[in-house]
Formats: C-alpha cells, sequence, structure tokens
C-alpha cells in the first residue's frame, strides 16, 4: 500500500509566515518530500487567499467574513468555505490532518492550537500568543491529546536544536537572542517622537506588523521568554535575553560546564519553517547561507531594561501568572492597533501596559498558577482589551 502524504493545514496563509510556508512546501514538494496543502486559513486579505486556492488547490479553506465566503464559493464551487471566528478551530480539528502550521497572529490562535494538540497532530507553531494567553492550557492538552507542538520562531528553533546536541538535565540556561528593534540604538529622549513608519523597520526581519512593533517595544521578546517557558519546561530564571543586533545567532544553551552551544544560520524563517515541517529530519535546501569569507558581526550586548520598560512590564504579567499574560496580551494587540492608526504614541504601548497591569492587579488578580480555565482567560482578554481601547494616553 502506498504511504498517503502528510496532511498540512495553514493557518494566517496570507500573512508573512504564511506565505513562507506556502514558499517552503512547494520546495519539499519539489524535492519529492510528499506533502499535500489540505486546508488554508485567511483573514481578509481574499485576494491573495484566491491566488494561493489556485496555485495549492486545498479542500478546505477558511476566512474571516460571510461575504468573502460568499465570494469564494462562486467563484470555486467544489471549494468547501468555512467562516467566522471559528473558521480556523475547524480547519485544525478536520480528519485526516498530520500538521498544523498555526501562523495566526494574536490570541486568536489559541483556540486552534488547544485542536490541533488536543487531537494528536503536530502543531508547526509560529503564533507565540497561544502559549502567552493559554500556556497551562496548552500544556494540559498536549498530555491529554497526545500532539507535538514544534517551535517555527526563529529562537526556539535554535534551542530545539541546541538541546538536541546534549542532555536535558545539562542545561544551565537558555539564552535567548533579539536584535534590539529598530530603537536600539536611538537616543531615547525622541522616542517619545517616533512615527509607526518609523517602528516598522525592522533592522533585520521582513515580518508582520504586530511582531514588529512589538520587536520595538521588546514586548515580543517577553512573549518569547513564556513561549520557551512552555515548550522546553523552563522557569522564567532560567531564561536569559542578551542582544545581538546581527540576528546571526539565533539563540544558545548554556550547559552546566559553561559550554554554550548556538545555532547560526542567515536570517531568513523559511529555514527555521522547513525545520518544523520535517523535524526530526534535517532536508537540503537552496536558501541564502552565511558567508564566512566575509567578516561577520559577532556582537552580544546585555538588555537595558530602562530602554525597553514594556519588556519588565510583561515578564511581570508572566511571573505573577493566572490570568495577567493573557491580560497583557489583549492589552498590547489594542495598544499596536492604536499606535499604527496614530492615536497613541510609542512610549503610549509601554504605558498603557505598566497601567493595565497595575489595575489587573487590583480588580482581577489572583496571584498563583497557569490558568486552567478557558472562560476566565477569555474575559481577562476582554476586559483588557476595552480598557486598552479607552485609556488616554498621551
Ligand atoms: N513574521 C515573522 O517573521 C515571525 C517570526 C516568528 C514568529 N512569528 C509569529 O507568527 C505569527 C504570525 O506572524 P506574521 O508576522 O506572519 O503576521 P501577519 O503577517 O500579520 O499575518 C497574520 C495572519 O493571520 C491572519 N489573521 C489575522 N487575524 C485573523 C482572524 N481573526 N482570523 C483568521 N485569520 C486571521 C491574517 O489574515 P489576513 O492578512 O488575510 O487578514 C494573516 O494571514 C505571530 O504570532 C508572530 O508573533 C512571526
Amino acid at each position: 500500500m502506498t504511504k498517503r502524504p502528510r496532511n498540512v493545514v495553514v493557518l494566517g496563509s496570507t500573512g508573512s509566515i504564511g506565505t513562507q510556508t506556502l514558499d517552503v512546501v512547494e520546495r519539499l514538494q519539489a524535492a519529492g518530500v510528499p506533502l499535500r496543502i489540505v486546508g488554508l486559513a485567511a483573514g481578509s486579505n481574499v485576494e491573495l487567499l484566491e491566488r494561493q486556492i489556485e496555485r495549492v488547490e486545498p479542500d478546505v479553506v477558511s476566512v474571516a467574513s460571510e461575504a468573502h465566503a460568499e465570494r469564494l464559493t462562486a467563484r470555486f464551487p467544489s471549494l468547501r468555505v468555512l467562516s467566522g471566528d471559528g473558521g480556523p478551530t475547524n480547519l485544525a480539528a478536520e480528519d485526516d490532518v498530520d500538521v498544523v502550521v498555526n501562523a495566526l497572529v494574536g490570541a486568536v490562535g489559541l483556540m486552534p492550537t488547544l485542536a490541533g494538540v488536543s487531537r494528536g497532530r503536530i502543531v508547526a507553531l509560529a503564533n507565540k500568543e497561544s502559549l502567552v494567553v493559554g500556556g497551562g492550557l496548552v500544556r494540559d492538552a498536549l498530555k491529554t491529546g497526545g500532539g507535538r507542538l514544534i517551535p517555527i520562531d526563529s529562537e526556539h528553533s535554535a534551542v530545539l536544536q541546541c538541546l538536541e546536541a546534549g542532555r536535558r538535565k545539562d542545561v544551565r540556561r537558555l539564552l535567548l537572542t533579539a536584535s534590539g528593534g529598530p530603537f536600539r540604538d536611538t537616543d531615547p529622549s525622541v522616542l517619545g517622537h517616533v512615527t509607526p513608519q518609523d517602528a516598522l523597520r525592522h533592522p533585520t526581519w521582513a515580518m508582520g506588523a504586530r511582531i514588529t512593533i512589538d520587536s520595538a517595544t521588546m514586548v515580543n521578546k517577553a512573549f518569547e521568554v513564556i513561549e520557551a517557558h512552555y515548550l522546553f519546561g523552563v522557569s522564567y530564571d532560567e531564561v536569559d535575553v542578551v542582544l545581538h543586533p546581527a540576528s546571526i545567532v539565533h539563540s544558545l544553551v548554556e550547559y552546566r560546564d559553561g559550554s554554550i552551544l548556538a545555532q547560526l544560520a542567515t536570517h531568513d524563517m523559511r529555514i527555521p519553517i522547513q525545520y518544523a515541517l520535517t523535524y526530526p529530519d534535517r532536508l537540503a535546501t537552496d536558501l541564502p547561507r552565511l558567508d564566512f569569507t566575509s567578516p561577520l558581526a559577532f556582537e552580544f550586548r546585555p538588555l537595558d531594561p530602562a530602554r525597553y520598560p514594556a519588556f519588565a512590564t510583561m515578564m511581570s504579567a508572566a511571573r505573577v501568572g493566572g490570568s495577567a499574560p493573557a491580560a497583557l496580551n489583549a492589552a498590547d494587540e489594542a495598544l499596536v492597533r492604536r499606535f499604527l492608526r496614530g492615536e497613541i504614541p510609542f512610549l503610549g504601548i509601554a504605558r498603557g501596559l505598566a497601567v493595565i497591569l497595575e489595575r489587573w492587579h487590583a480588580e482581577m488578580g489572583s496571584d498563583g498558577d497557569d490558568a486552567s480555565d478557558l472562560g476566565e482567560l477569555l474575559a481577562a482578554d476582554r476586559w483588557a482589551r476595552r480598557m486598552a481601547q479607552d485609556l488616554a494616553l498621551v
């Protein structure tokens, strides 16, 4: 009997990671790797989704609005089309899916991750918010459902690879690298006046808008610490962040004898995406490689907490636990959107997060373990989102 190809669904196919995932899958298929994309989920970019449907020929797609769903059904009569908030989750739960690539942005990614791992699937995870918002729930679902999370984030892909080279009991700490974002060398006195265009100019990576702004505030790096905590079962004290402007060393693992292992590559997300799709195999690529015939910058600097106040706020929320990380993620989503619309200044994001964490302590605060109640997490998300939308921040 011939083995059927591995069936993949790509959630967030129209985004930065989603489009690169389609590129990687096509390259792997051309190399004879038996993969088939059976489902695509997008938000509102229906024009790009239509082009992807023609290219990939999936069995089922999902879009956010009913109007877009009707347009797709009219154009592709034999295609199954889902719509609404539950679309990506239903795709992740479809029969015969082997791998769910979760490249959605924001808290909306949590339910599809839970649907995938609780059905025993491999979830190739770019959506770090799944673990920031509901890390405890995902951990429980992994235990009962038997699924597996493979990171797509370059830092966590690097850590995974460095961990495979040693023994877990010998690990002293994980070191996540951070480019420092577009303002790592900017005079802090002008940060009050930087524009969305300035903040969207990431020095090394081309990514979606929210993660690019989160890289400028370093909220993204705090999210990655939380992600590492859940993915690798380490405490927050065992994860450190170090600035590495060149983004060549994607992260490091320090072992107890003082040896440090690092993973290096060009900053091209297609490398960790491919590794997540073929793990534990490591297949050939024709992607750009590091060139050691010219000088390479291996500079590392400590993170300056004064420059990135939002990092400390987000890490306090992580350490407090409960519904605090879910609340602050929702607040950050709303504050970043307001900054991009020109409604609040760049520093308003960090100020808003600090105020909302204080109010969370006053109004919602139950210190403690990971929240294991989805209802509590969703309520905290709504509460914080509303507050972030209304907060006066000048
Ligand atoms: N970009 C990177 O290099 C990178 C690296 C590491 C980790 N990540 C993580 O990967 C995730 C995706 O990042 P990205 O940069 O690819 O973001 P992005 O370019 O903004 O793409 C987000 C995707 O999610 C879809 N989407 C958004 N809201 C949706 C909803 N309510 N329902 C259905 N689909 C929805 C968007 O659809 P439409 O565009 O059609 O509306 C788009 O396809 C984030 O968690 C990010 O932190 C990204």
